[in-house]
């Protein structure tokens, strides 16, 4: 199914152009009267800059997609996020500031000069959010970018305060609603390196340090674990020397190097003191994302999409995606228990055996707490590529799949019910590629059935996005 096949996923990593609406869409099937508010998703869409190519899914430049619901209608709106990245990339013809894994065309005196006044990128294509009430597209840099979450129109940077500084962020901050803020982390690179986690007040208050520790080797890490008490940061065993990174010479990720024999190190911070009360190892692996934690007695359950190795990172290089080849492996569904009683290493179980990716839960109700139902892209039993979108229910270990011919969905995003009474109470939000029409929908399925609701035709296709949020409307 590579290569040439017509449902080849591949059309998926070529460039959307078209800005359009807000444009209603055509509907099949019926969207609920309660569902009233606004899907914004963010992503890679513009590969292709002047005459040279990103190497990297993950340096596209970003794309915002809003779908608003209500009355039953759903409209449609795309706008490229305006970063400096993307003025400055489109001005110049070519990636003007480093991305993921591709470099913009440097001489020898540029990157000297770059160590001097380094110039981060704001390609904020991984997610969005709101910080302190503005509404903000993210990369992995301490530059948001903010966004009109009505018209899309871009705002401006937002950067992370200077009394956070660092150099390196993540794209999935947590929301603690009991404590009104958003918690994350940076990465501040230099002689002596640190992790530095901080609070976002939702009140628009000045963001605060929380902890801060200091690390030889940083580790990549995509996202972090909460539990209703603690945060805490997975150290994968991709590390990176941070002079390599001051350095410059070669793309952000191809610094860090992959030490399997240091582990995994679980940091466990008291959201509250700031106090380091944990640090314990596991076995190698490497993963993207969290999926939830929460505190059970003495030990903390840590759930995440986890890989045997980082090789994902090169699997999803754009020329191979471009060529269709099938993906070896997806991350799956592994629970990490770790106590806080006693230094014994954290062991693993399997949630179940499915590659599953870009997990979703229900947030707002199970958030650091005790949970049952995960959902997520899904690659089937000999699938290529991110094919169906996959629940899992942790406490029975089962799963149940949506899976359409030569469709390709992304992260379901999980909608609750007003007034719902039980976890999982609600809808899915996809955006799914139709590679046999060349065209992508949004696709509504019952949360807990996986059924197919409704469906709302694109007018184009939409390259494969990453991450988003509903909003519900006020
Ligand atoms: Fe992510």
């Amino acid at each position: 199914m590579a290569g040439s096949d017509r449902a080849s996923y591949a059309t998926g990593f070529s460039d959307l152009d078209d800005e359009v609406g807000p444009i209603p869409l055509v509907v099949r099937g019926e969207f609920p009267a309660w569902l009233q508010g606004t899907l914004l998703r963010n992503g890679p869409a513009k590969f292709d800059i002047g005459s040279t190519t990103v190497n990297h899914w993950f340096d596209g430049l970003a794309m915002l997609h809003r779908f608003e619901f209500g009355g039953g209608n759903v409209t449609y709106t795309n706008r490229f996020l305006r970063s400096e990245a993307f003025t400055e990339s489109v001005a110049e013809g070519h990636l003007a500031l480093g991305g993921f894994a591709t470099d913009p065309c440097r001489t020898l005196f540029q990157r000297v000069a770059s160590v001097f006044s380094p110039h981060y990128t704001d390609n904020g294509n991984v997610n969005i959010d709101v910080f302190g009430g503005a509404t903000v597209a993210l990369t992995e840099t301490t530059l948001p970018v903010r966004f009109d979450p009505q018209t899309l129109a871009t705002m401006g940077q937002a950067p992370i305060s200077a009394d956070v500084g660092g150099q390196l962020s993540i794209a999935h901050p947590h929301h603690d609603k009991a404590r009104g803020c958003r918690f994350s982390y940076v990465v501040q690179f230099g002689p002596h390196s640190h992790y530095r986690l901080f609070a976002i007040p939702d009140d628009g208050s000045p963001e605060r340090v929380i902890a801060e520790i200091p690390v030889d080797k940083p580790a990549y890490m995509h996202s972090f674990a909460m539990t209703e008490r603690y945060l805490i940061l997975t150290e994968f065993p991709l590390v990176v020397d941070p002079l390599k990174l001051l350095l410059a010479l070669s793309p952000f990720i191809r610094n860090y190097e992959w030490q399997p024999e240091r582990g995994l190190r679980f940091r466990v911070f008291d959201k509250d003191s700031g106090e380091l009360i944990a640090s314990r190892a596991a076995k190698a692996a490497f993963a993207f994302h969290h999926i939830n934690a929460f505190e059970d007695g003495d030990n903390l359950q840590i759930d995440a999409s986890v890989y045997d190795d980082p090789t994902i990172i090169d699997q999803v290089y754009l020329a191979p995606l471009r060529a269709g080849e099938p993906i070896a492996a997806i991350g799956r569904p592994i629970r990490f228990t770790l106590s806080l009683d006693d230094d014994a290493p954290v062991t693993s179980t399997v949630i179940v055996d499915e590659m599953l990716e870009l997990p979703r839960m229900d947030y707002g109700r199970c958030a650091g707490r005790p949970y049952r139902y995960i959902w997520g892209a899904g690659q089937s039993p000999g699938g290529v590529f991110l094919d169906s979108i996959v629940r899992v229910d942790v406490a029975k270990g089962e799963t149940s799949r949506w899976f359409a011919e030569g469709c390709f969905p992304g992260e379901p995003v999980f909608v609750s019910r007003p007034g719902a009474e039980q976890e999982g109470e609600g809808v899915l939000l996809s955006v799914v590629l139709d590679a046999i029409s060349g065209t992508s929908f949004l696709l509504l399925l019952d949360a807990r059935t996986l059924s197919e609701i409704a469906r709302a035709q694109c007018p184009h296709k939409i390259p494969f996005g990453l991450h988003g949020n509903f909003y519900p409307a006020t």
